[in-house]
């Protein structure tokens, strides 16, 4: 049997096992995929597992994206372009580190019929999924892209590696055409943005990368007439079936029951 895992901390809210195992059991595979919580200095053993094929597959969330880099033998190129991982595999004895989580949210904007270019977009939060969500951007041409964070020096370490984006003050807006929640706020529910969406206008784009619960913190602060809202189901459920492909070599079905199934 097959051995899955994703690995991350916390990793309890994850839907990654039950998603994996709906399409293992429709697929008819002899798999199993589970979570570990984790700490830093038990990547390397898990790594050496996967190696010596005690385990066949890991994926990999916050806040190890980037830690995992040194443990890896090749990076594919999206992997490389961002500094960061949410998924291994083993090919011909290397470990390899993958990075679905750019495909994810382009395939999801894309699903949506959105026109990302020529578009200023803002990002708040500039954790483990923020350099992919920018280079997606950037690869679908959006004209500017500013990133606001509450520990500023994070967002200037992200400035460093992709030169073009403008950082703003946490707390502030500016005018755009898409806002996107990349922060935790909203996993637990009694936390909130300090910022007022009150004033932004009407035809704006509000895109959380949290799916949980479906009208998040996030969609309550900037739900006004005229506006859209996106949560981050699609880009999780793109981010995954890339990286069930990537396993097993079958792309695994997306539609209303499996999006039933994770609800219930
Ligand atoms: P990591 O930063 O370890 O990769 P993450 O979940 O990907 O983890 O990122 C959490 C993001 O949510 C960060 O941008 C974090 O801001 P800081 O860099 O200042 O920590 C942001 N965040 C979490 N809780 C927040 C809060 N209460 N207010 C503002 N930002 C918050």
């Amino acid at each position: 049997m097959k051995k899955f895992l994703v690995i991350g901390n916390p990793i309890d809210h994850s839907l990654s096992p039950k998603l994996h195992n709906y399409w293992i059991k429709k697929n008819k595979l002899n798999s199993i995929y589970g979570k570990l919580e984790i700490n830093e200095n038990e990547i390397g053993e898990l790594c050496d597992n996967l190696k010596q094929g005690k385990l066949d597959g890991l994926n990999i969330t916050v806040p190890f994206k980037r830690t995992v880099i040194p443990y890896v033998d090749v990076l594919s190129g999206d992997a490389l372009r961002t500094n960061s991982i949410n998924t291994l595999s083993v090919n011909n004895g290397n470990l390899v580190g993958h990075n679905t989580d750019i495909d994810g949210f382009e395939l999801s904007i894309k699903k949506l019929k959105y026109d990302i270019s020529n578009k200023t977009i803002i990002i708040l939060g500039a954790g483990g999924v923020v350099p992919s969500i920018i280079y997606a951007l950037k690869k679908m041409k959006a004209s500017n892209i500013i990133l606001s964070n509450r520990t500023k020096e994070k967002a200037e370490e992200l400035k460093n590696f992709y030169k073009d984006i403008d950082i703003l003050n946490w707390g502030d807006l500016t005018e755009f055409d898409m806002i996107i929640n990349a922060t935790s706020i909203g996993l637990k529910e009694n936390e909130n943005f300090k910022i007022d969406f009150s004033k932004v206008g009407k035809n704006k784009f509000f895109y959380d990368v949290i799916y949980k619960p479906y009208e998040t913190n996030f969609f309550k602060a900037g739900n006004q007439e005229g506006n859209t809202f996106e949560n981050g189901l699609s880009m999780f459920l793109y981010q995954a079936q890339k990286a069930f492909n990537i396993w097993h070599n079958i792309e695994p079905i997306i539609d209303h029951e499996l999006v039933k199934f994770l609800n219930s």
